[in-house]
């Protein structure tokens, strides 16, 4: 830290180096990941392999419930919450545990684990109501959107709780530009370095990054702009992350650009309250 408590260009370069090297996480976990990355895996293997690790078995099964439960029935068992999950979302679950154990200990972790499940979910039925055929990659990048703030709650928690009092007063700007500014880098970019680094289809990179600023996305706009409407209506709902509560101004021309008008917004509104209600608030 410098001596005005804000990290250094240097901090930040070190604390990057520490981001690549990925955090520590355990060997039954790695096998998990590796279970999942093999095409020849079936779910029944990767299923019993998550089950000898009883924290992620909970954080696996409840993940499945937050995310789906509304849409296809309560999820009792392992092999089914992977089955209805798919494999990639339950490998953005098996990332999201790894680094919600590095950070749990901070404040606003929770808020933010329970934004990023409302996102997922919110990018589910904007999907769903879409037509779209990403629908597994969409509740991924909603899961993962701000997977990069969790770096920054970890590494600067003290400069965060001062932020959080701050989350609903006028001069707060938007996060991201608040973190560029703080420290140069911002956590969209944060996150596409984490979905890189767990090896993460390719599919989510762009729409990660580009999550606040969607009109720049080049190969997937849809899903970026998608994961923004979602981002927008987590926001409108009170499910914001804690240091930033208020809706972006970009969210209408996501809107135009996805084609979504007042009558649709009317349709998905009560739709998205009614998924909403499933979501876990406590952290597993
Ligand atoms: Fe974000
Ligand atoms: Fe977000």
């Amino acid at each position: 830290m410098s001596s005005s408590g804000l990290p250094s260009p240097f901090d930040l370069s070190k604390q990057m180096r520490k981001l690549d090297a990925l955090p520590v996480f355990s060997a039954s976990i790695r096998d998990v990941l590796n279970t999942i990355d093999s095409s020849q895996s079936s779910f029944e293997q990767i299923a019993s392999l998550i089950q000898k690790d009883p924290a992620l078995s909970l954080h696996v099964l409840r993940s499945a419930n937050s995310l789906l439960s509304t849409f296809e029935g309560k999820v009792t068992g392992i092999l089914h919450a992977v089955r209805i999950l798919g494999l990639v979302p339950l490998r953005g679950v098996v990332v999201s545990r790894i680094l919600l154990d590095k950070a749990r200990r901070h404040p606003g972790v929770s808020e933010l684990w329970y934004h990023s499940q409302a996102v997922s979910v919110i990018c589910t039925v904007i999907g769903r109501y879409m037509n779209s055929r990403k629908l597994e990659e969409l509740q991924t990048i909603g899961l993962l959107h701000d997977i990069g703030k969790f770096f920054f709650y970890d590494e600067y928690s003290e400069y965060y709780e001062q932020e959080f009092q701050l989350g609903d007063s006028g001069r707060a700007e938007p996060d991201w530009l608040r973190e560029r500014d703080v420290f140069g880098i911002d956590h969209c970019l944060l996150g596409d370095r984490v979905v890189r680094n767990f090896r993460l289809p390719r599919i989510l990179f762009e729409p990660i990054l580009l999550h606040h600023d969607p009109s720049k996305s080049v190969e997937f706009p849809e899903l970026a702009h998608t994961c923004s409407v979602a981002d927008g209506i987590a926001r409108a709902f009170g499910s914001g992350v804690p240091e930033y509560v208020f809706v972006e101004p970009e969210f209408t021309g996501s809107l135009d650009v996805l084609g979504l008008g007042t009558n649709d917004l009317r349709n998905l509104l009560p739709e998205v309250l009614h998924r909403l209600s499933a979501v876990e608030i406590l952290l597993p």
